[in-house]
């Protein structure tokens, strides 16, 4: 089967290009010319842990393609992606569909044979009927089908979320004629276990809300029960353990941190309470979910400033500053909140990252290596959690009376007790006596 990728970024390169290693060929459009350039040299725009080789491997076996001729790969192919971006909107909660209609009014142009158009971009409900309707304008229905395939890969671990996802979710009207070739696509991925679901479209697109909605649901409810945690001297990692082993609350998606960032929670949770308006439903949950989340960046700004109590002049160094680890995605990462009331105290801030130096924070110092962040700071922050934080060498430390700040719990209070350092994490007594 013939596939094309139109949007060739974290969802539709890391797609386009494992669909291409199950066997079928591929081609990944894109409108941004450096992009498709550079993948076409092996150069790989984001940070996905294994995607480079894969890219590489894919391409010089010829069933990879990448280019910016969005007509010629539309005419060519059987099944088409929309993996475009739908961003939060100016007016700051609704999805942002233009590139969505953008390219279904491409599509619309090019449509020579059937072709299966998929929306793999999130968007909300009823944004296949509008699809479907451009597409009507010019072409017969017997030409085409509108289906709803939502994506739930996360950043960092996409490949393996790719190859083993619980479940593939595809929406359509007309199953009769779509479902036998979509299961076919998806075989290779479902008879490893994966279930397959067939929904209405509007299911589907409701599905990939609710889906993210819950998870920012369940992360922003143990952040909350971590911030009593801290009022009353329990242990949150506790509280989650003794209630993630209940199986109707289940254990993932239970680490309290600096609350949820990144590119799709924050943008989807405020999407769904639009549509909730839009059809006269009020997403009450949601709405607390988003204002609870908002709040506790800045509250962990709050806190910063308490640890340091005289912060004018003090200097603070952040140990990753990406939303979550193996990812180089600044897109909504909660220090982006943190930092200018930081700034705003006269702190003076430096931050090191395994991907890099990053332009969201060109003015703040960035520093190459996590020795010199330990060294030359009054309070370190562990904002991600990389692998490299975990092992730490606070032994080299020579400032003496350091603090470390600890958002993702990666260490345990009682290491720090025979040491020179006040330790503070999320959820958990300071330097607390484990039994
Ligand atoms: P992205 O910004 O990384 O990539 C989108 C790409 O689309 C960009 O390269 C952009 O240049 C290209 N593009 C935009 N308009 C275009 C057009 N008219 N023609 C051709 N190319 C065009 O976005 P992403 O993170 O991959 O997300 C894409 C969609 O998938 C969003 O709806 C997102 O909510 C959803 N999603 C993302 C993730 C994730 O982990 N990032 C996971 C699941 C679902
Ligand atoms: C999330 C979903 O997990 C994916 O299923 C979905 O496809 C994707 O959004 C999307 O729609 O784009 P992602 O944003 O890549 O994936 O990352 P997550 O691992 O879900 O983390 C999101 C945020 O929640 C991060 O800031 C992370 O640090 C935080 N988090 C996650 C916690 O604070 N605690 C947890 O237990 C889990």
């Amino acid at each position: 089967m013939k596939i094309c990728f139109i949007g060739t970024g974290y969802v539709g390169l890391v797609s386009g290009v494992l669909f291409s290693d199950l066997g079928n060929s591929v081609t990944c459009v894109d409108n941004n010319h450096e992009k498709i350039e550079n993948l076409k040299n092996g150069i790989i725009p984001i940070f996905e842990p294994g995607l480079d080789e894969l890219v590489i491997k894919n391409y010089n076996a010829k069933r990879l393609f990448f280019t910016t001729d969005i007509n010629h790969a539309i005419k060519n192919s059987d099944i088409i992606f929309i993996a475009v971006g739908t961003p939060t909107a100016k007016d700051g909660v609704s999805a942002d569909l233009k590139n969505v209609y953008a390219v279904a009014q491409t599509i619309s142009k090019n449509i020579n044979k059937f072709k299966i158009i998929i929306t793999k971009s999130t968007v909300p409900v009823c944004t296949g009927d509008e699809v479907e309707k451009i597409l009507r304008k010019k072409n017969s229905s017997s030409k085409f089908e509108v289906v709803s395939n939502p994506e739930f890969l996360r950043e960092g671990e996409a490949i393996r979320d790719f190859r083993y996802p619980d479940r593939v979710v595809i929406g359509s009207n007309n199953p009769k004629k779509t479902i036998p070739i979509l299961k076919k696509l998806y075989e290779p991925i479902t008879k490893k276990g994966a279930k397959f679901i067939s929904t209405s479209r509007r299911s589907a697109e409701l599905i990939k809300y609710a889906a993210n909605a819950f998870l920012a649901t369940k992360i922003t409810f143990i952040n909350e029960i971590a911030n009593l945690c801290e009022q009353v001297g329990s242990n949150v990692e506790d509280i989650a353990i003794g209630i993630g082993t209940d199986a109707r609350i289940g254990s993932r998606f239970l680490r309290a941190g600096p609350a949820y960032g990144g590119s799709c929670f924050p943008k989807d949770t405020k999407a769904l309470t639009k549509i909730g308006k839009k059809f006269k439903t009020h997403m009450s949950v949601v709405e607390t979910v988003i204002k609870s989340n908002e709040k506790r960046k800045n509250n962990l700004a709050d806190k910063i400033l308490n640890i340091l109590k005289n912060p004018k002049g003090k200097k603070v160094g952040f140990l990753g500053v990406t939303f979550k680890a193996n990812t180089d995605d600044m897109r909504d990462t909660q220090c982006l909140k943190i930092f200018p009331k930081l700034l705003k105290k006269g702190v003076k801030l430096s931050y090191y990252d395994p991907t890099g130096e990053k332009k969201e924070l060109k003015k703040i110092r960035f520093i190459k290596n996590t020795k010199e962040i330990l060294n030359n700071n009054d309070l370190v922050v562990i904002h991600t959690e990389w692998d490299e934080f975990r092992s730490l060498d606070f032994k080299s430390i020579k400032n003496k009376g350091v603090k470390i700040f600890d958002m993702r719990n990666l260490y345990q209070p009682n290491e720090f007790l025979n040491k020179n350092i006040k330790y503070y994490s999320i959820g958990r007594p300071t330097n607390e006596k484990k039994a």
